[in-house]
């Protein structure tokens, strides 16, 4: 099929790939020029596993990539809209991008086609999609606006395209719903997963062929908000539960395990840390908030999951704060900058925010992370950050290593080499990465999310060596 997706960005891209690897035609569209002519030069702009690997397979076969809409559009069956769609100052979403794109699509079509929302949108998006294509059709053209929400995540997003939990697709019209089920077909079918070539399942609990739910535009819109704000309650609940176990001396990794056996809450995203956020949470919750507004409806649990949210950043300072004693001249040594592992996305990053605030009272900071330094230090300069080639070139002659992101990585460190390059043998985890008995044994401080604080059980090595050349 012939397929032109608008916006070339973390979804954008990432779906013209796999469609591609589906077998269809696709064309990307982007106006931001820069970027097309990186990708017409092999440049992969965004960290992600296995899409150099798709890009390289496709790119100027079935797979191109223009700044011109019109020139995309024309003779595409598909139009994807996968343009942002961030928070406006009150919180719903700026749906001006998706209004532009929408506007152009009008002007261009010349056969029928379906426009496909991509983006996360509120509902009756599609709704209003529809009227701006019609009021600027240069003549009276056939077509249809369906959903088709996107559930991919950063650092995982190939697989989640392809192996996904399920495929949601809103059309009001048979005709639309026809096309977008061949669209998919590939995948339903499970053909594609029979091909020797297909990329491979990332474990083996994925559901192949994935299931089709098929809706009205409303509801599949709704589900792209009630899904998000509904994982964003998931981790607040489990923050909050955090909370709880370190003022009874509890170990919230145990509460997690003993509450996630239950199949009816399930082991996933019970993940307690410091707080979710990236481009996608924060304003999906703020927008679909405003949409309950807008509909009468006072939906105020997700104004106390935004709380909590706040809230566990502050507790994870105020953590450092206690187990620094003081935190004006201190190193830090600071693993993670991306808003989670296995992303270069820095995007309402926690881990940036955080560090913003020990910037504030007087630290200094030594940074690393695998793939969002040259973000970082190309968006964000005025945060005089130190970048630094490896986790233990961070922590050299640290006061003490924080973990901000979950990056396997972090998660198998050599805590000798660590223990050796930290001034003082302090870590503190907002992801809990590590058991907590495992670091003291190491020689550790060790502070994490929801457990008890550990030390190491002997006195300090300085206690029980030499002073002058006699022993003590
Ligand atoms: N990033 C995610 O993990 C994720 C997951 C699911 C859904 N979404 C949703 O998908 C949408 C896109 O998110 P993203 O992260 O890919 O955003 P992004 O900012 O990475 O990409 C958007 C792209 O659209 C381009 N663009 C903007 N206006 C344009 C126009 N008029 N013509 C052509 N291109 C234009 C931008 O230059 C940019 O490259 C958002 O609504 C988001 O909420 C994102």
């Amino acid at each position: 099929m012939r397929v032109a997706i608008v916006g070339s960005g973390y979804v954008g891209l990432v779906a013209a790939a796999c469609f591609a690897d589906l077998g269809h035609e696709v064309v990307c569209v982007d106006n931001d020029s820069a970027k097309i002519a990186a990708l017409v030069a092999g440049e992969v702009p965004i960290h992600e596993e296995f899409l150099p690997e798709l890009l390289t397979r496709h790119r100027g076969k079935r797979l191109k990539f223009t700044g011109s809409l019109p020139e995309a559009v024309r003779n595409c069956e598909i139009v994807f809209i996968a343009v942002g769609t961030p928070p406006t100052p009150q919180g719903d979403a700026d749906l001006s991008y998706v209004e532009a794109v929408a506007r152009e699509i009008g002007l261009q079509l010349n056969e029928y086609a379906v426009i496909v929302e991509k983006s996360t949108v509120p509902v009756f998006t599609c709704q209003r999609v529809r009227r701006v294509v019609t009021l600027n059709a240069s003549a009276p053209i056939e077509f249809d606006v369906a959903s088709n929400p996107e559930f991919l995540r950063e650092g995982t997003a190939v697989t989640d395209f392809l192996y996904p939990d399920r495929i949601v697709i809103g059309a009001d019209a048979e005709r639309a719903a026809q096309i977008l089920k061949r669209l998919y077909e590939p995948m339903t079918s499970g053909e594609y997963y029979r091909q020797p070539n297909a990329i491979a399942a990332p474990n083996a609990s994925v559901r192949i062929p994935p299931p089709l739910v098929i809706t009205s535009t409303q509801s599949a819109e709704l589900i792209k908000h009630a899904s998000n704000a509904f994982l964003a309650m998931k981790i607040s609940f489990i923050n909050a539960v955090a909370n709880i176990c370190e003022a009874v001396g509890a170990d919230v990794e145990q509460v997690c395990q003993g509450v996630g056996l239950d199949s009816r809450i399930g082991q996933r995203f019970l993940r307690p840390g410091i707080g979710w956020g990236g481009s996608c949470f924060p304003k999906d919750v703020m927008a679909f908030r405003a949409v309950a507004q807008e509909c009468g409806y006072d939906f105020g649990l997700l104004e106390e999951v935004m709380r909590i949210n706040d809230e566990q950043r502050n507790r994870f300072v105020r953590k450092i704060r206690n187990t620094l004693w003081t935190l004006k001249s201190k190193r830090l040594a600071v693993l993670g900058l991306a808003f989670k592992g296995g992303t270069d996305d820095i995007r309402e990053s926690p881990a940036l925010a955080l560090i913003e605030e020990l910037l504030r009272e007087g630290c200094t900071i030594a940074a690393y992370d695998p793939a969002a330094m040259d973000r970082v230090r190309a968006e964000r300069p005025e945060l005089g950050i130190t970048f630094c080639a490896n986790p233990y070139e961070a922590a050299d002659a640290a006061d003490a290593l924080i973990i901000l992101t979950d990056w396997d990585e972090f998660a198998s460190l050599d805590l000798a080499r660590l223990h050796t390059a930290l001034k003082y043998p302090i870590v503190v985890d907002g992801r809990n990465l590590y058991p907590p008995e495992m670091m003291a044994e190491k020689g550790f401080m060790y502070a994490s999310v929801g457990r008890p604080t550990a030390a190491p059980s002997h006195k300090p090595v300085l206690s029980a060596t030499t002073v002058n050349g006699s022993t003590r």
